[in-house]
């Protein structure tokens, strides 16, 4: 279906207080250009690379079924998937400054980086639906394990194991593995979509579940912008979507030029 907006009718309804709502839902795009790699791009993704650690299927690294009697995968590359002190994007930056002009009215990501918060956007903006790096448990017994420790184990690659003597179980940092059940804000926080009167998408592939279903929930006839390298999920199926295919980085400096903001954002995302 022919989309009946194009980028400059977005920017025209954000400038004149049309739009004042917008939720986004962000996934591993709109971080590579911060040095981490996606996980399904051809080639250059995660799960291309995995070859060598003969895992019984790619996604198999996040399974907790897996990790729970082979651990030692994961923690091999635990260390290109830690945020470390890696450097926001402009992307990041760019909903840092939606959330600072008003207009943000929640982020769903899917990423464990971190780099939203990092780039400014608030703590209770956000959801971060698969988990993220803050914290670590014992995936057995669910015992704390230190951060000192963690981050050890993730710079040398080495398996962290509990600290409690009568446990055997692996340390797991609390992001969210196949298997297991999104954060339970998860599903009170789905309410903002259909409060939305602007659906963001960018840098997903709209393949994992319940994330992907996001986009669906956003009210008939409000724009749904998709900015991302590929066509995904249902983007297309609707008049009002919008999809600006190419690098998140890129669509959002066009994107600012034409609202004005391309300055602004440049100085705030400088200031990461
Ligand atoms: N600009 C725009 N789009 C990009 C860029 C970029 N610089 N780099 C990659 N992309 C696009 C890819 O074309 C792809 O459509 O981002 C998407 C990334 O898709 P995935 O690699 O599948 O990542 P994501 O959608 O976040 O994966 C969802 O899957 O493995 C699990 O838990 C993991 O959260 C992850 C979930």
């Amino acid at each position: 279906m022919d989309s009946k907006i194009d980028i400059q009718t977005i920017a025209d309804r954000i400038k004149n207080g049309q739009v004042t709502r917008i939720v986004v839902l962000t996934g591993a795009g709109i971080s590579t250009s911060a040095g981490v790699p996606d996980f399904r791009t051809p080639n250059t993704g995660l799960y291309d690379k995995l070859a060598p650690l003969k895992l019984p299927y790619p996604e198999a690294i996040f399974h907790i079924s897996y990790f729970s009697h082979t651990p030692e995968p994961f923690y091999a590359i635990a260390r290109c998937r830690h945020p470390g002190n890696l450097k926001p994007t402009i992307s990041h930056a760019f909903l840092a400054l939606l959330a600072k002009k008003n207009l943000l009215h929640f982020l769903f990501t899917q990423n464990i980086d971190g780099l939203e918060e990092d780039a400014g956007v608030p703590a209770d903006k956000v959801l971060w639906a698969h988990g993220n790096w803050k914290s670590q448990h014992c995936w057995k017994c669910k015992a704390e394990y230190p951060d000192d420790l963690m981050k050890t184990a993730i710079q040398t690659g080495e398996v962290p194991y509990c600290l409690r003597p009568e446990c055997d179980g692996a340390i797991k940092p609390d992001v969210v593995f196949f298997g297991q059940s999104l954060p339970a804000e998860f599903d009170v926080k789905q309410s903002h979509v259909p409060e939305a009167d602007l659906m963001l998408v960018m840098g997903t592939s709209l393949k994992v579940a319940p994330c992907s279903q996001l986009p669906r929930l956003a009210k008939e006839g409000i724009p749904r912008v998709l900015i991302n390298m590929e066509r995904t999920g249902d983007f297309g199926n609707r008049e009002e979507d919008l999809c600006i295919l190419g690098s998140c980085d890129d669509d959002v400096r066009q994107l600012a030029d034409l609202l004005g903001w391309r300055d602004e954002l440049e100085g705030l995302w400088k200031d990461t």
